[in-house]
């Protein structure tokens, strides 16, 4: 089963549709959803989890010590290849201090900025990448990976570990022309690239759809604005249960796995 990555530009709604994805999808299988994002805080609540003991980050040590394995390996090899995770990494390997939640729906943090000055997020990114890369996946799990906005992940490789690109457009021509940059990143990779789009009405949907299909991008869903879910996110309440669930049905019927 795959690993998702869901992306696209700030405020799209990518953690909210990792949400919904993540509810469905563990009534079917066990679910590791998995937060890239450095500075975002909100998910465990919005999954309705309580928030893990550390990070990933942590539980290697922290910063200071990701970063001096990562510069030994770049020096030595020339690569960030720092085999971080000794032996098969899979869902029932995960340490449980980073992990938040019980099976069938678990999180975990990869790191998030945490002092001023304490430098860039490229740490953070690394670990993503090669955790990602050496996940295993069985029959019924899933990954869904929350993503920060833009395409720094591409940049960093984070994608390289993901079987399946899902891009969140909102309406709008900066969504509309991230996602053609995002697609061409994936096709270097040779990623699967979908968009899936959100907050539409009857008015944006057709836009959104021609604009996307003379671009090459299939969408394989639409989600409409919901006051629940921005009612949700106000509060920072876990999103409604059920909620769109028709539509998240939908994609996952449409997606060929
Ligand atoms: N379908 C929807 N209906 C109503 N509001 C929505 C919907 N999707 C997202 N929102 C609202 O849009 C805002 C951004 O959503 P979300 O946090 O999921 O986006 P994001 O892409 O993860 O943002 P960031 O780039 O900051 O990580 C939230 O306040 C949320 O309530
Ligand atoms: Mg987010």
């Amino acid at each position: 089963m795959p690993k998702i990555m869901i992306c696209g530009r700030g405020g799209s709604g990518k953690s909210t549709l990792a949400t919904l994805l993540a509810k469905v999808l563990a009534e079917r299988g066990k679910v590791l959803v998995v937060d890239t994002d450095e500075s975002n805080l909100g998910l465990p609540e919005m999954l309705g989890l309580t928030s893990p003991a550390t990070t990933l980050m942590g539980c290697l040590g922290g910063k200071p010590a990701v970063r001096d394995k990562l510069l030994a390996s770049i020096q030595k090899k020339g690569d960030e290849n720092t085999g971080f995770f000794a032996g098969d990494l899979n869902l029932a390997s995960l340490p449980a201090e980073c992990t938040g939640g019980e099976w069938p729906l678990r999180f975990l943090r990869i790191g998030k900025i945490e002092r001023s000055l304490e430098g860039c997020a490229c740490p953070m990114g690394a670990v993503a990448r090669s955790f990602l890369k050496q996940l295993q996946v069985g029959k019924n799990e899933w990954v869904l990976v929350d993503t920060e906005a833009g395409v720094e992940h591409f940049g960093r490789g984070v994608v390289e570990g993901v079987d399946l690109v899902l891009m969140v457009v909102d309406p709008s021509h900066e969504a509309v022309l991230l996602a053609e940059r995002a697609k061409a990143l994936a096709a270097q990779l040779s990623k699967d690239f979908i968009a899936v789009l959100n907050k539409v009405d009857a008015a944006t949907e057709p836009f959104l759809r021609r604009e996307l299909s003379e671009r090459g991008i299939p969408v394989l869903g639409a989600f409409g604005f919901s006051p629940e879910i921005m009612e949700a996110n106000l509060t920072g309440s876990p999103l409604p249960e059920g909620r769109c669930r028709e539509q998240v049905n939908q994609l996952l019927a449409s997606l060929s796995f």
